[in-house]
């Protein structure tokens, strides 16, 4: 019933969430600030200045927007780093079948990350050719849980939002596929992804039929 299925990037085909951790982890505790997995949860999906300020409130001082671009290109720098050596061995378990199901169901395939690595991560993973059309971060104005990103993908896949599924594992690109009109796949727990019309643990139990 699908014409196009839209897939997040970080989290959803590869584990790079963690590499994202690991940055703003120290990141974080270099400004004095708490740091931990629940806290992390709320920076899935959100673009990089966006975590930063989410993170810099819990700061005691306040900062200049010279000073906020310096720590994102010191986290950025040591993301870059962590992505470095990464391979098609990073590939989470079913990204790759998911992906070639729905090539050979005959529906289009988009990417929505908000991540302005995600082109080197799907370089370094080896699976650039397998999207239609993969979103530039780089021209998003407003990113997840806007529904912007996703509507973006659409329009450029020549198919209407309602006959897109999209597949998120964040709480911001759940909320960002609904307001886009279209049906959400998560990736995780129903508990966290409470908007999402049918959750599965990890790609492995993709079934397109049964959306
Ligand atoms: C994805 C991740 C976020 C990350 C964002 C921006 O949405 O889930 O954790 O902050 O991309 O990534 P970037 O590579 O541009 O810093
Ligand atoms: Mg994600």
């Amino acid at each position: 019933r699908f014409k196009a299925v839209i897939f997040d990037l970080d989290g959803v085909i590869t584990d790079t969430a963690h590499y994202h951790y690991l940055a703003w982890k120290q990141l974080a505790e270099s400004q004095g600030v708490h740091f931990d997995h629940a806290f992390n949860e709320n920076l899935k999906g959100i673009d990089r200045m966006g975590s930063l300020d989410l993170i810099l409130a819990s700061s005691s001082r306040t900062y200049t927007p010279e000073e906020k671009l310096a720590l994102a290109d010191a986290k950025n720098l040591h993301y870059q780093e962590l992505i470095a050596t990464m391979s098609s061995k990073d590939l989470l378990p079913g990204a790759v079948e998911a992906l070639d199901t729905v090539r050979r169901a005959g529906l289009r395939i988009g990417l929505a990350s908000v991540s302005k690595n995600a082109f080197t991560v799907l370089e370094r993973l080896g699976i650039t050719d397998k999207f239609d059309y993969v979103v530039d971060a780089a021209i998003i104005a407003r990113g997840k849980p806007d529904p912007e990103i996703f509507l973006k993908a659409a329009r450029e896949l020549g198919v209407a939002p309602a006959d897109c599924l999209g597949v998120e594992d964040a709480v911001a690109g759940v909320a960002s596929i609904k307001s886009a009109g279209m049906f959400a796949l998560g990736i995780g727990h129903p508990f966290v992804l409470t908007e999402a019309d049918v959750v599965i643990t990890s790609l492995k139990e993709f079934n397109l039929a049964a959306y």
